[in-house]
Formats: structure tokens, C-alpha cells, sequence
């Protein structure tokens, strides 16, 4: 059965908290795609096909053109930092994309500028920016928050809206009393609790208002009961956290196939160089221990030492980000494999990855935005476990373990679709392709 879902009618608006590299990347291509100059390369809603039925049917659609999307066109973007540099100004900063990529759109990137930033410089100490909100409590940060979305929503005529975090990533920290329910949460924005981080403040008021939120750093920020009981109360989709792109991407594409041929594994060392302002902020230690926690997650998952202590029993995995101000936006990652086969053999295998960031990122924030926006219209709420696909570190249910193997969440992913789309799903099964090849009556 098709589910209820929404036409996605009018204009949706996007809203970022942080808009650094990876955000101006996402909303210049985004404008650039959209008056003909680009193509939407990375974006599995733009660019990507479903099959749908049987293979002997040959129905594979776009899937923009299966699901109800809202179109690139009908995108207004927002958000807030602590820098008050337009667009233009932060995308030319950023160096991520060419001079004259930014120049063909400089009247629309000049014209959004940043609100105010609801700010703690203890959640990220190697920033120093002023654009940001006075406040005596937590509690009227969000109730600011609140409002900057309305006027947002009322001054460009949006019918939805969803925030998608594009902020640096904070300090490490965990789920404290404070996080564990919404009224100790409401409680703790009152009391100004310093333990609430200003991701956390953003979500809640989105979440408040209904409008869907997708985390792209690894900073708990939705990740907490709290705000979760909040996205369930006012039935809001969430997701998160941290867009999984270079390094970690890699690791889910290349584990899973060592894996699923039994081989072995004694080590994964992982090295990077990057010099953009994200890679600044990473290299205070407490906020590289959140990425480090996000990032070293993914192998243990996927090769679960515990059922295969022969194979990856010994496993030592070693993560590192320096920052290398040369590099910029253009992140490079070495990774040295130490792999053993048959009879316990030993091999190796190198990746040098020259990636650029936020050229990976763009097309993920993208993706996130349309399909979390989809997935309230279809009347989802809580936590959308079939966006996994797009994380480092998926939110899933209390106690079940997420799956990071990048094919299984493509089959999740697109179950999802099929199945709120009414369409049969698919198991790969296959075995019907054979019934009665040979039959003689
Ligand atoms: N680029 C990637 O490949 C990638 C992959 C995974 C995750 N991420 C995460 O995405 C986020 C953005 O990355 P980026 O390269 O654009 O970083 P960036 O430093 O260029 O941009 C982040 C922006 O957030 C702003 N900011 C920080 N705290 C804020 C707050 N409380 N409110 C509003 N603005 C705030 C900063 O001033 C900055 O301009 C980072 O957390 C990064 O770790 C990036």
C-alpha cells in the first residue's frame, strides 16, 4: 500500500547552522545546477536510478522521478554563523570551488546572509567569531532560535522547512542527566546547564516547530533521548551524524567486500592531511575526539571481531587528522591495510585518496535536506535509520547496533522508498528467474 505522502507544493527551505565550506559548496552548486551551468554529480536523488519490479521488467526510474521530491528550483537557503561574511564572501573564503563558479552566482550567494549564531566558544575553542547572540539562559537561545525560523519561513514564503547542521564539529562530551528525557532538557535550558552544546540548542528548536533536522558533525546534538521523546512528540524525522564522505567512506565500501570473502585483518592505519577551517577546528584534541569516536565505530561494526576472532580478533585500527594549512579544502588521505588470506598469508593494500571535502559533502547535505523533507511529508518521525547510508556514525534505536556496510544502507535506503511508494520491495533473491526453464509440459 502507498502511504499518504504529501505533494511537495511550494518552496522548501533549507536552514544551516554553520555555513563554512561545505555549506556554501552545497548551496552555490546547488545554484549553479539549477540555472544549467552544472550537473548534480554525487547526488543519488539527482542523479541516481531504482529499479523497480522484476529484472526482466526494465523499470528503472530516476529517482527523482519516482519519489516526490521537492525540486532543486523551489530550494531557499539559510542559516547562521558566527562570522557574518554573506555567501559570496564565505564560498570565496572557503576556496573550495573556482573563482568563476562562485562569480556566475554572486547576486544570490551575496544574498544570504547569516543570522546570529546561537554560540558557546567552550563547545569549539579554536573559533573567534562575534556574529553571535546575547543570552542570559540556553532557554532564550532557543526561544531566538524559534524565532529566526518563523521570520525565515514568513520573509521568503516557505511552506516547509528543514535545518540541516553544517557547524563544526564541538568538543567531545556524552549524554549526561540533563539529556536523558525532555523535561530535564527543558529544565536544564532554564537553568542555563552548560552541558546543553549549542547544536543541541538548534535541533531542539527546530524539532519544536516541527521542522525535520539531519545532523552532518559528529556532536551528539539529536542523539540524546531528549530529543528524540521531542522529534516523536511533535512527529519530526530526524537523522544523523556526520556525512560520511573520503576516509570513512572508503572504509565502508572496501571493509565489507574483505569481509564478505573471509579475509583477515590485523590492522587499519588511517592517516589525513587537510587544512581548511574544519581541519583548525579539529586540531584542538577534545573536538578530534568526537570525530576519532565517530570515525573508529565504522570497522568494528562491520567486521565484528566478537563472531570472527580468528579474522579480526587482533584488530588495530589507528585514526589521524593533521592540519596542513597548504592543502586547504583538498584533504588527503593514505590508509595502510594489513590483510592476511589462506593459511594466514599476509598482504597489503594501500589507498591515497585525493579527495576535496566539501565537494563530497555538497551533494550529502543535498540529499539529506530532500529526503528528510520527503520523509515528513510521508508522516515519518523520529529516528530515519534508512538515511545511514549518508552518515559516519547512523543514530539508531537504544541498543541496536547501526549498520555501516554502504550496500546493505543502498538496499535499506531504497526498501524505504519502494515500500513508502507502495512498490514491491526487493530481496535478490532471483530464483524465480529459473522456475520452469527446463519444464517440458
Ligand atoms: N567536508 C566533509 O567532508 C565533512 C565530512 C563529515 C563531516 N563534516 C562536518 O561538517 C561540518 C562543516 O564542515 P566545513 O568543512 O564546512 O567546516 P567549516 O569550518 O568551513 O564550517 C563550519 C562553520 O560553522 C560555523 N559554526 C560553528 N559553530 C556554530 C554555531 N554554533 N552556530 C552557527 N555556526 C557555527 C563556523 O563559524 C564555520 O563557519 C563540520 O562539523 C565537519 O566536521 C564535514
Amino acid at each position: 500500500m502507498k502511504h499518504q505522502i504529501k505533494e511537495a507544493n511550494g518552496k522548501l527551505g533549507v536552514l544551516m547552522p554553520g555555513l563554512g565550506a561545505v555549506a556554501t559548496t552545497f548551496i552555490a552548486g546547488v545554484l549553479s545546477v539549477t540555472k544549467g551551468f552544472s550537473k548534480p554529480i554525487g547526488s543519488v536523488t539527482q542523479m541516481g536510478h531504482i529499479r523497480l519490479g522484476k529484472r526482466t521488467d526494465n523499470k528503472n526510474p530516476l529517482i527523482k522521478d519516482f519519489v516526490p521530491l521537492a525540486k532543486l528550483e523551489d530550494i531557499v537557503f539559510g542559516g547562521w554563523d558566527v562570522y557574518e561574511d554573506n555567501v559570496y564572501t564565505a564560498a570565496v573564503k572557503a576556496e573550495v570551488l573556482d573563482r568563476f563558479q562562485i562569480e556566475a552566482i554572486k547576486p544570490e550567494l551575496e544574498a544570504i546572509i547569516p543570522m546570529k549564531a546561537a554560540f558557546d566558544k567552550n563547545f569549539v575553542k579554536n573559533l573567534d567569531g562575534t556574529h553571535v547572540k546575547d543570552f542570559k539562559t540556553r532557554y532564550d537561545l532557543a526561544q531566538m532560535v524559534m524565532e529566526d525560523i518563523k521570520t525565515f519561513q514568513e520573509e521568503n514564503k516557505v511552506d516547509r522547512v528543514v535545518m540541516v547542521w553544517c557547524g563544526s564539529t564541538e568538543i567531545y562530551h556524552e549524554a549526561a542527566d540533563v539529556h536523558n528525557s525532555l523535561a530535564a532538557f527543558e529544565q536544564g535550558l532554564r537553568e542555563n546547564d552548560e552541558r546543553i552544546a549549542p547544536s543541541m540548542i538548534y535541533a531542539y528548536a527546530a524539532l519544536k516547530l516541527g521542522v525535520p533536522f539531519a545532523n552532518g558533525a559528529p556532536n551528539l546534538t539529536c542523539d540524546i533521548p531528549a530529543l528524540v521523546e521531542l522529534a516523536h512528540q511533535t512527529k519530526t524525522p530526524i537523522a544523523g551524524k556526520d556525512f560520511k564522505t573520503g576516509q570513512t567512506l572508503m572504509k565502508t565500501i572496501l571493509a565489507p567486500g574483505l569481509q564478505a570473502r573471509a579475509l583477515g585483518m590485523e590492522g587499519w592505519f588511517s592517516t589525513n592531511i587537510l587544512g581548511n577551517r574544519d581541519g583548525w577546528v579539529l586540531d584542538d584534541p577534545d573536538n578530534f575526539k568526537t570525530k576519532e569516536v565517530s570515525k573508529l565505530g565504522v570497522l568494528e561494526d562491520i567486521l565484528s571481531p566478537e563472531e570472527y576472532p580468528d579474522l579480526y580478533g587482533d584488530l588495530y585500527h589507528k585514526i589521524r587528522i593533521n592540519y596542513y594549512p597548504p592543502r586547504k579544502d583538498n584533504k588527503e588521505s593514505w590508509d595502510n591495510i594489513d590483510i592476511f588470506g589462506w593459511l594466514g598469508y599476509k598482504m597489503q593494500i594501500k589507498v591515497n585518496f585525493l579527495c576535496r571535502d566539501s565537494i563530497l559533502a555538497a551533494p550529502i547535505v543535498l540529499d539529506l535536506a530532500l529526503f528528510i523533507d520527503f520523509a515528513k511529508r510521508a508522516g515519518m518521525s523520529g529516528i530515519q535509520e534508512w538515511l545511514s547510508f549518508y552518515l559516519k556514525s547512523p543514530q539508531t534505536a537504544p541498543g541496536l547496533r547501526p549498520e555501516h556496510d554502504i550496500f546493505k544502507q543502498l538496499i535499506k535506503l531504497q526498501n524505504t522508498l519502494r515500500y513508502l511508494m507502495g512498490e514491491d520491495l526487493i530481496t535478490h533473491l532471483g530464483l524465480d528467474y529459473y522456475e520452469g526453464i527446463f519444464d517440458t509440459e
